[in-house]
């Protein structure tokens, strides 16, 4: 994993004054994503892909990963609520928004920005392979390991990240900070850390 820097430039400023560090940054995010494309065209050559976006955090990492994979894909989204509070989420899951299409027979790679408890996937996991995918898999920008509450196999990861809060490329705090293009660690006074 690559070591925070405190090189603030290359962010809007509008977010800059509340960023502690960047963590991962953008040209970072790039290239592993890339990898991770690469990957899945090979694992998925001859075949078509259904791609599952979990909204909202894992728009940013659906639209640049589908931008990058070559085998034919499809696309469509959830969303769930996890009633946690705003920085850790309590494994209590509902849909919201459930998917336009059926699954019965696809090739299935769920999208997500982080893997935390893994309460959310775990759940999704179950969900959807109750509809019958052909093959179901997952592919997460971000884990934090050490936060792992239940046993969760994401075949295709970005990068691992230590228990901080972090915000950046879809990932929120309060509804803000998604549209940051790296993944950074905001000040603890801005939520109260
Ligand atoms: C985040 C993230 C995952 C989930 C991971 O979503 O996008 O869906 O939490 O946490 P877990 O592994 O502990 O279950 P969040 O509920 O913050 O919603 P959002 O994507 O709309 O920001």
């Amino acid at each position: 994993m690559a070591d925070a820097s405190d090189d603030l430039s290359d962010l809007p400023a509008v977010f800059r004054d509340d960023v502690e560090s960047v963590l991962i940054d953008a040209g970072q995010i790039e290239r592993r994503l890339g990898e991770l494309a690469a990957e899945i065209d090979r694992d998925y050559a001859g075949r078509e892909l259904l791609l599952i976006g979990v909204l909202k955090g894992a728009v940013f990492a659906m639209a640049d990963l589908a931008r990058r994979i070559t085998v034919p894909t499809a696309m469509d989204f959830m969303a769930v609520s996890s009633y946690g509070s705003s920085t850790s989420s309590s494994g209590v899951v509902r849909i919201l928004k459930d998917l336009d299409t059926e699954i019965e027979g696809r090739h299935v790679l769920i999208v997500e920005d982080i893997v935390d408890s893994g309460l959310t996937l775990d759940y999704l996991l179950k969900n959807l392979r109750s509809r019958h995918p052909a093959s179901i898999e997952i592919a997460a920008l971000l884990t934090k390991p050490s936060r792992r509450e239940v046993d969760l196999d994401a075949r295709y990861v970005g990068f691992e990240v230590p228990d901080v809060f972090v915000v950046g490329y879809g990932l929120d705090y309060a509804e803000r900070y998604r549209g940051l293009p790296s993944i950074v660690t905001l000040k603890p006074e801005v939520y109260g850390g």
